[in-house]
């Protein structure tokens, strides 16, 4: 905890370390009262670094210092300085041998960073600068070392022991007490140590890599969890055969272990050879998993596997480097999800979190550069911009080489580099390297923060048959950057006929055959590109797939989204088209009057969608989601939050009240036979059956209340019942929304990840989490302050769902969350910080709101002993 304002890092003081840590030999005593820490390491001079005999300085956090010792001899008080965070031998030879001892205690640790306990085991966080809370050591990215670890502990409170690599030795120690040793034969970083203690039952499997290896793959769970696990294993040995196919990566290590905790503040961490997972993103079972869920754990579970190569084989030289192996990780996974699962489901999926919270990000105060230039709290960077925003990057250098040119980048990414701590900008000329292309202005997407902007606009001239398309870029200013220079942007587009085919694109210099889509690049402030011999004007399928994450700003008429929702051959620019015009229709009625009119086209588009069978039901199931309320504040100049709410359910029960009988044969269409499976074909009709629902129960339809009273009882999956449930708690029907939440709170209280889900619901609803409810919540035996998904699940889902709630015109809203941010700052600080996010999106919102929100801010702001964490959102927010 701090008083003085904490420091801001840069980039460009970036030093090699003046000192490297050859081996690292850990000896842990692990006791209830405290663990302590024997550390030795191998340490000697950088060769590369012009700071000669500069005093050996080794960063740690909340540590007591035992013992220091310099090749055997101990090292008395003033031979070594202890100032908490930094621990400094001012005289050292070349090379040496540094022992230290340091005591800590996890079962007081609730930053959840370190070593801690969750549900009675030991285990670690280190990621980012998590490894100084374990003993002192130069705790950056580029010092890159071989671990053996020992550990020591209670043989019956912890006969599962593990840490990184092949285990080499175990054995008993006498007083009931045993020990295992780990050995990591790769040099790591020592973000990706990992140490796990505790009563786990173990699940086994293997897996037979592309030359012949046979690995050991485990799964550690507590007891209860045992029948949870086989989604995972599955998805593991998936990732494992599709990163040899897909990038010729093959698994390097005897065993792959993969750990599940309850308390963790993130999805997962990928330590080497011992991934551990928040509960919550790996165990699953077919009654207490969703489908969302279900594919959300398949893909952190490749995201972390795939790691191992973009990650920790090629790590990253500084924390500014993040987005290196999270923006390609993210990219790998995508990819592995669209070909396990549906393309174009997944690439709406990935577009509407981007375009609804990246963006936002990208145009709020906490706007950053995909790499960095500072930052106060590396924490605070794991953010949207780092991870989808550096996907995107990545997604376009593969959209520009085409997937061979890629493939021969990556390729020699990882051969050049193996082994090392590198940049974006080795990543970066690994790709121009192996594809002769010049990238250096597609760098600035590195450099310049803030969505860029395309202003389209065309013409047609009948006489030639010409239709000429202008396209000018321009990137918003953000804090600390203005003036930028145009980027380097692929735009991939189509042109439609009057009667829905596709226009061969030829510019000037075709020939004859040219082709139906094109990937423009856009290098310049403004391109005009003609295409000729074309009889008719025709309708511009823009960006599709969306090839570059950047808002298009075009004239589009309703005549021709409703023409391209039906028409347009790429299903994503479909999906957005049909987006786009719900937009259209709901910004219309924001502030209108009541009996304003609603377009008749758009309940006859949703009709066709609903009743046509033929077409992709995926993606139909996707297409009948309208834009959340987030995205439509996100467009919105100066977002009149509740106005917006009402305006979305207006449309919605508009559209389900003219539609009311398609969508119960929607339903009964849509029933499930057979067995249960998470394919792509079964959750669209889960999906479909689903939106049904809640649509009627919107509209008190009797009908609808009793198919999902008979849902939620009957149903044999997850996803059913939540569905069921959700419909019925955000209905007006209030008994019966007491009654099934009660039941299914008596139904699965022991279950952590289902009384997650079933807080969740009722803080996003706006009948169920109006704030007197989410206090009440808050005081549930289920809740704990200590476990983050119950925080998330009720605070982070009140706040960034709850918009009617969360926006109350009174400011309750705001001030609670304050208060909470508040509450959760000395024991939980990253969590605390990212709980601030709906706040410090104040300057989007209308004056009312906007004042109030930035109080709340201030009241924060006020707090003493504000951890560096929540200092630098708030500050920045308000700066
Ligand atoms: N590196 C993890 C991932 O993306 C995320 C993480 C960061 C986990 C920091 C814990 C702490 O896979
Ligand atoms: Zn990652």
């Amino acid at each position: 905890m701090r008083t003085n304002q904490p420091q801001t890092i840069y980039l460009s003081e970036y030093r090699v370390p003046a000192y490297l840590v050859d081996t690292v030999d850990l000896r842990f005593e692990l006791f209830e009262d405290g663990t302590r820490v024997h550390s030795t390491l191998a340490v000697r001079r950088n060769p590369e670094s012009d700071a000669g005999a500069a005093p050996l300085e080794l960063d740690g956090d909340s540590l007591v210092l035992e013992s220091v010792a310099l090749d055997g001899k101990a090292l008395s008080e003033g031979e070594y300085e202890d100032r908490g965070d930094k621990l400094i031998v001012e005289s050292v030879p070349e090379q040496f041998e540094l022992s230290v001892v340091t005591w800590i205690e996890p079962q007081n640790n609730t930053r959840l960073e370190g070593l801690y306990k969750s549900s009675g085991m030991f285990c670690t966080q280190c990621e980012a600068e998590g490894f100084r809370c374990i003993t002192f050591f130069p705790d950056r990215p580029d010092v890159m070392s071989r671990f053996r670890t020992r550990v020591e502990a209670d043989k019956s409170a912890y006969p599962v022991l593990l840490s990184n690599g092949n285990d080499v030795e175990r054995g008993d120690l006498g007083e009931g007490r045993h020990f295992v040793t780990w050995e990591d034969p790769f040099p790591k970083p020592c973000y990706l140590f990992a140490l796990v203690a505790g009563d786990l039952v173990e699940k086994r499997d293997t897996f037979t890599t592309c030359s012949g290896r046979d690995i050991d793959l485990r799964m550690y769970v507590e007891p209860r969890n045992a029948e949870k696990c086989d989604h995972a294993m599955d998805s593991l040995k998936r990732s494992m055969r599709w990163d040899e196919e897909t990038y010729g990566r093959e698994y390097d290590l005897e065993i792959f272990m993969i750990v599940a905790v309850d308390d963790f503040n993130m999805g997962a961490m990928e330590n080497k050879g011992l991934n551990i997972f928040n509960s919550s993103c790996v165990l699953a079972s077919q009654e207490t998993a969703t489908d969302v869920a279900f594919q959300r754990i398949e893909a952190i579970v490749a995201h972390e596997y795939f790691h191992n190569w973009s990650g920790n084989r090629v790590t990253c030289r500084d924390w500014f480097q993040l987005s290196l192996k999270e923006g390609f990780t993210v990219f790998r996974d995508s990819q592995f999800s669209a070909d396990v699962g549906s393309p174009t489901v997944k690439r709406i999926e990935d577009v509407n979190v981007l375009r609804t919270a990246q963006f936002a990000e990208d145009g709020g105060p906490m706007a950053h550069p995909v790499r960095p230039a500072s930052y106060m709290e590396i924490s605070n960077f794991y953010t949207l911009t780092i991870y989808e925003k550096g996907a995107e990057v990545v997604r376009m250098i593969h959209t520009l080489l085409g997937p061979d040119m890629f493939r021969k980048g990556s390729d020699l990414y990882f051969q050049r580099h193996d082994g090392q701590a590198v940049t974006t900008d080795d990543f970066v000329r690994a790709m121009e390297d192996a594809s002769g292309r010049d990238l250096s202005q597609f760098r600035l997407w590195y450099e310049q923060a803030g969505t860029p902007v395309l202003d389209v606009s065309d013409e047609f001239d009948s006489g030639q048959g010409i239709y000429r398309l202008t396209i000018r870029q321009s990137i918003p200013d953000t804090p600390g950057q203005t003036g930028k220079k145009p980027q380097h942007i692929p735009f991939a587009l189509g042109l439609l006929g009057s009667r829905g085919e596709s226009l061969p694109l030829r510019l000037e210099s075709d020939s004859q055959d040219a082709p139906t889509e094109r990937v423009l690049e856009l290098t310049g402030e403004t391109h005009v590109f003609e295409f000729h011999g074309l009889n008719e004007c025709p309708v511009p399928s823009l960006l599709r797939q969306f090839s570059a994450p950047v808002r298009v700003r075009y004239p589009w008429t309703r005549e021709q989204m409703l023409f391209l929702m039906s028409h347009d051959p790429d299903g994503f620019n479909r999906w957005d088209a049909g987006q786009r015009l719900a937009v259209d229709v709901i910004q219309s009625l924001i502030g209108a009057p009541k009996d304003s009119s609603i377009d008749a086209r758009l309940v006859a588009a949703y009709r066709h969608l609903i009743s046509d069978s033929s077409l992709d039901q995926a993606l139909v199931a996707n297409m009948l989601q309208l834009p959340s309320a987030a995205y439509l504040i996100e467009l919105a100049e100066s977002a009149d939050a509740p106005a917006i709410h009402e305006a979305r359910e207006r449309v919605l029960k508009h559209l389900a009240i003219a539609l009311r009988d398609d969508l119960v044969a929607c339903y009964r269409r849509n029933l499930e036979e057979g067995d249960y499976a998470v394919t792509p074909e079964q959750i669209a009709r889960r999906s479909l059956r689903n939106t049904a629902l809640a649509w009627l129960l919107q509209i008190n339809d009797e009908e609808g209340r009793e198919l999902a009273q008979r849902q939620f009882r009957n149903s044999d999956n997850m996803t059913d019942r939540l569905g069921a449930l959700r419909a019925l708690v955000n209905s007006d029907y209030e008994e019966d929304r007491e009654r099934v939440l009660e039941e299914f709170y008596e139904r699965f209280q022991e279950d952590p990840q289902v009384v997650e889900q079933w807080f969740s619901v009722q803080a996003a609803s706006d009948r169920a989490g109006q704030l007197p409810q989410i206090r009440a919540l808050l005081e549930h035996r289920a809740f704990d302050w200590k476990n983050p998904n119950k925080i998330r699940s009720v605070v982070g889902a009140f706040a960034g769902q709850n918009l009617a709630a969360f926006h109350r015109p009174d400011g309750s809203g705001y001030n609670f969350l304050a208060d909470q941010v508040c509450r959760l700052d000395d024991s939980n600080p990253q969590i605390a910080a990212r709980l601030v996010t709906p706040l410090t999106r104040w300057k989007k919102f209308a004056p009312a709101h906007s004042e109030l929100m930035k109080s709340a801010l201030e009241r924060i702001r006020d707090k003493s002993g504000l951890s560096r964490d929540v200092y630098e959102v708030v500050h920045k927010s308000l700066a």
